[in-house]
């Protein structure tokens, strides 16, 4: 049967509703995908303040999910569930989007599905490109960075992850410290075309160590120093000598994430999985740099590569209500109780890595 769901997405800095649809057997349509960004309300306080995104989401919700609702033609009524991140994330935009949704449940008598957004993330393949379980995920945003085996909607396998920064906030800091716009990935991956990265030599932490877990707060200090001793150097820090640095460190934070890929590959490859993919989403999988070393990793290994196109690679409410599809096709009928949880590892067997970042709780 022919299922159409509504997703909600305000964990972070993002307003967002979508609507989906599936049947069985065919490839699923995503009939509307609404992001109301927030970006101008914190650009001035250089990163996200959690009570100005609350307040943002509470006014922009309603008008999402009008929105997604006329973009795809739909009324309420028409719906046969809705998803919600349900966490982890920032808790007061979490609990905005799940009072909206709770309300919106049972004024209307749909089920509700309390999504992880980390899953919606990780499932993104499966929507896009019809990917088959268990494939290797990287997740790599603002807020995230983690590999993981993913076997089923709701069965993750955590390989390793960052245990300081996630590499979008990396990317974000180091604009900052050249004086570069945020959101500080494109603008680093812009100033890097024109740079040459053998000039500065950055650390490529965590390299020397076994495992899958990773580090990035060692290399933004190091990008400061750099960038000291060139202003001490040179006066100021001319416009060549700053797209060298930020090649420099894009090439570092490539080195890292694909040998730490390599591992996870060898990991994932070792249970010989039928169809083997690698797959990336988060923000950071925009970055053409990485995304071609990683593809080049994928290939060597005799994986395929899967990069979702850019506007499901950030954060946004298709990939809720598509988490939500799959969890209506392994059988579930609505969660009794939807509580917004500031943390929800989606491995819940391994142990925590690290605290909550500047996005929220990375975990
Ligand atoms: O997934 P996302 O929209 O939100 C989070 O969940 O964090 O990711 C946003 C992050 C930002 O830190 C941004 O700087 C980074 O993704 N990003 C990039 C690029 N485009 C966005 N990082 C590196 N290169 C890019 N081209
Ligand atoms: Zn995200």
């Amino acid at each position: 049967m022919r299922v159409r769901v509504l997703g909600i997405e305000s964990s972070c800095d993002d307003t967002a509703a979508a609507v989906v649809a599936h049947t069985p057997g065919a490839r699923p349509e995503i009939l509307s995908n609404v992001v109301l960004g927030q970006a101008d309300l914190h650009a001035r306080f250089g990163g996200v303040v959690p009570e100005i995104a609350a307040r943002a989401h509470v006014e922009k919700l309603d008008h999402a999910v009008a929105a997604a609702l006329d973009a795809a033609g739909l009324d309420l009524r028409d719906l046969d569930a809705i998803a919600v991140t349900a966490g982890p994330g920032l808790i007061g935009g979490v609990l905005s989007g799940v009072m909206l949704a709770k309300g919106l449940a049972a004024a209307t008598g749909l089920p509700l599905l309390g999504i992880n957004h980390l899953a919606g993330h990780a499932l993104t393949p499966r929507l896009t490109d019809d990917v088959a379980f268990p494939y290797l995920m990287l997740l790599v945003s603002g807020g995230h960075c983690q590999f993981l085996l993913v076997r089923g909607p709701e069965d993750y396998t955590r390989l390793g992850g960052t245990v300081d920064d996630a590499p979008g906030e990396a990317f974000d800091k180091v604009a900052r410290l050249l004086a570069l716009p945020q959101p500080g990935g494109p603008a680093v991956e812009a100033e890097a075309r024109t740079g040459d990265p053998s000039r500065h030599p950055l650390p490529r932490p965590l390299l020397d160590r076994p495992g899958c877990d990773l580090s990035f707060s060692g290399l933004k200090t190091a990008v400061l120093r750099a960038r000291d001793t060139l202003v001490a150097r040179d006066g100021g820090l001319h416009r060549a000598a700053r797209a060298d640095l930020c090649a420099a460190f894009q090439g570092a934070v490539s080195d890292v994430l694909t040998e730490k890929s390599r591992r996870a590959l060898a990991l994932y490859l070792a249970a010989l999985p039928p169809q083997p993919v690698f797959a990336v989403a988060g923000g950071v999988a925009a970055n053409l740099c990485l995304r071609r070393a990683l593809e080049a990793q994928a290939q060597a290994a005799g994986a395929r590569f899967f990069a979702p196109p850019l506007a499901l690679c950030t954060d946004n409410a298709a990939m809720i209500a598509w988490a939500g599809i799959e969890r209506l096709r392994q059988g579930a009928t609505g969660d009794a109780e939807v509580t917004a949880r500031p943390r929800w590892p989606l491995d819940t067997a391994s142990p925590a890595l690290i605290g909550a970042g500047r996005k929220g709780a990375k975990a």
